[in-house]
């Protein structure tokens, strides 16, 4: 479904991604994780785009991404961004409806799927007509997923979604965000620095460290085999209290 070839980009002399080869499969979910500043971010921009690489290939449900097709893939992926990225002078309906109103769907059709969506991700009626500031960081990040599930893409990337919210409120979110992949069967790749999370959510967790991928596999993989110091180092650091 995605799959990237000895990609490498630069910034300037610095090499934000080494070499990375990686397959994310249709329909299961694929975890990114690594420390701030290993390219994580980077690799969902590249995916959808919006950031070029230098060398290597990206290929999107078959297609290798090109400057003619570009526009065309990125309609197939959401894209929840790392702090969700709403426009604050807009409210959160119009967050939500703004893609599909510049494709001119028609009232009715975008007030039928913005029902369908709060029911979805559980977001208050009464929340759509706020702006963002107005929402806790928890309801935000809703609309964010929202925002990016407007067009019914087959693809869902999402760059530490649940980043900045307070462990009860990521608690809850972690739980409805698994309970909705699973509902819509989609290709979902999401980052995040959180070990447990990524067990959570990955059917299959890639590891990077200084944009290079460092291990990939399943969890118990990852947890039971890591593959070299630096990767039994990074769970030791991360093992919980329990
Ligand atoms: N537009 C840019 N111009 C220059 N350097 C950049 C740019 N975007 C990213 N970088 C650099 O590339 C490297 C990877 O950045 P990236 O944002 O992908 O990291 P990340 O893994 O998402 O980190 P975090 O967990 O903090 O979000 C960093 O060294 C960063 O400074
Ligand atoms: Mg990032």
């Amino acid at each position: 479904m995605i799959e990237l070839r000895n990609v490498t980009k630069y910034f300037n002399q610095d090499r934000a991604l080494d070499n990375i080869s990686l397959t994310a499969e249709t329909g299961k979910t694929t975890v990114i994780i690594g420390q701030s500043g290993c390219g994580k971010s980077t690799l969902l921009r590249i995916i959808t785009g919006l950031t070029k690489h230098d060398n290597g290939s990206v290929k999107v449900e078959g297609n290798e991404i090109t400057d003619k097709n570009i526009s065309e893939i990125r309609r197939k992926i959401g894209f929840v961004i790392q702090e969700g990225g709403l426009f604050p002078h807009l409210s959160a309906r119009k967050n939500i409806s703004l893609m599909a109103e510049y494709l001119k769907w028609s009232e009715s059709k975008i007030s039928n799927r913005i029902k369908e969506l709060v029911t979805l991700t559980k977001f208050p009626n009464e929340g759509l007509t706020k702006y963002p500031v107005q929402l806790s960081g928890g309801q935000r990040q809703r609309v964010s997923l929202m925002r990016a599930l407007m067009l019914d893409p087959h693809i869902l990337l999402l760059d530490e979604p649940l980043g900045a919210l307070d462990p009860l409120i990521r608690y809850d979110l972690q739980t409805d965000l698994k309970e909705i992949f699973q509902k819509l069967n989609k290709t979902v790749v999401m980052v995040t620095h959180d070990l447990s999370e990524a067990v959570y959510f990955g059917e299959k967790i890639i590891l990077m460290n200084n944009g290079k991928i460092v291990q990939s596999g399943n969890s118990i993989e990852l947890l039971d085999k890591p593959k070299n110091d630096f990767v039994e180092k990074f769970i030791n650091a991360q093992r919980s209290l329990r």
